[in-house]
């Protein structure tokens, strides 16, 4: 496995990584320092799971704890009130491969941080999106990422509680540098002090998101990306 097959590796897998996403993960856990473990808020049916499980086996070999309450959260209650991705998260984990190196938390992410005492080295955050949610996942897990290690987000672009919570969380957090972004993820690496210099980069960055942000959900529109497939004859997920 390696960073250009994930995507399809993954494709059976119900959830909402764009291709570009599932590579990032695989690569963000590939590089990730085996002096902490890899933690997941969020799991739902594994599709990121699986994606940071086999990046960890080609790189620190570390375990992935997959943390989720498996009833998903309040934007996936539809007519029925009801569901439960257990089954479906461990039956897309064995067949990927990846049982030994997931460990699942059935919790939501605020009681997982109480009892967990492992220094954390990647830290990828995609549980509830509503502004509150997302800032206790952050707050309650931020403390345990070693320096070095790195923090992502998913769904920043689109979501407004994980977008707003990014400037303060990454691009404006005097303990985070080298803020990235690729599709709908933001990460930065943890450090003691970020730089003067680093800061500014941040800034100037910050600014690139903001008109990012509007195109991007822009060009991933449905009636958008049929359009765009036509003309450029290949798949826009890519
Ligand atoms: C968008 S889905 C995750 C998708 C998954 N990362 C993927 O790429 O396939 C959000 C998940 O967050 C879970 N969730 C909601 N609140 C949570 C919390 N406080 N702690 C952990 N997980 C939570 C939901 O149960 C749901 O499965």
């Amino acid at each position: 496995m390696n960073g250009s097959n994930i995507a399809d590796y993954v494709r059976g897998v119900e959830g909402w990584l764009f291709d570009g996403e599932a590579r990032l993960l695989f690569e963000l856990a590939r590089q990730a320092s085996s002096a902490g473990v890899i933690v997941e808020i969020g799991s739902w049916k594994g599709k990121s799971t699986i994606c940071l499980a086999t990046g960890s086996r080609e790189g620190p070999r570390v375990k992935v704890y997959a943390i989720d309450p498996h009833i998903g959260s309040e934007e996936h209650h539809g007519a029925s009130g009801r569901v439960w991705t257990f089954d479906e998260f461990k039956a897309n984990i064995k067949r990927a491969g990846v049982e030994d190196e997931v460990v699942p938390l059935v919790k939501m992410s605020t009681d997982a941080a109480r009892d967990f005492n492992l220094p954390v080295s990647l830290l990828f955050i995609d549980g509830a999106h509503d502004f509150d949610s997302v800032k206790a996942d952050f707050e309650a897990w931020f403390p345990k990422v070693i320096n070095g290690g790195v923090v992502a987000f998913h769904d920043t672009t689109g979501w407004e509680g994980p977008r707003r919570l990014v400037r303060t969380a990454l691009f404006r957090n005097p303990r985070v540098e080298a803020v990235g972004f690729r599709w709908s993820i933001t990460y930065g690496r943890k450090t003691e002090s970020a730089s003067l210099v680093a800061r500014w980069v941040k800034r100037v960055k910050m600014l690139v998101k903001w008109v990012y942000d509007p195109t991007l959900n822009f060009l991933t529109r449905p009636g958008v990306k049929r359009m765009l497939r036509t003309i450029l004859g290949r798949p826009a997920s890519a």
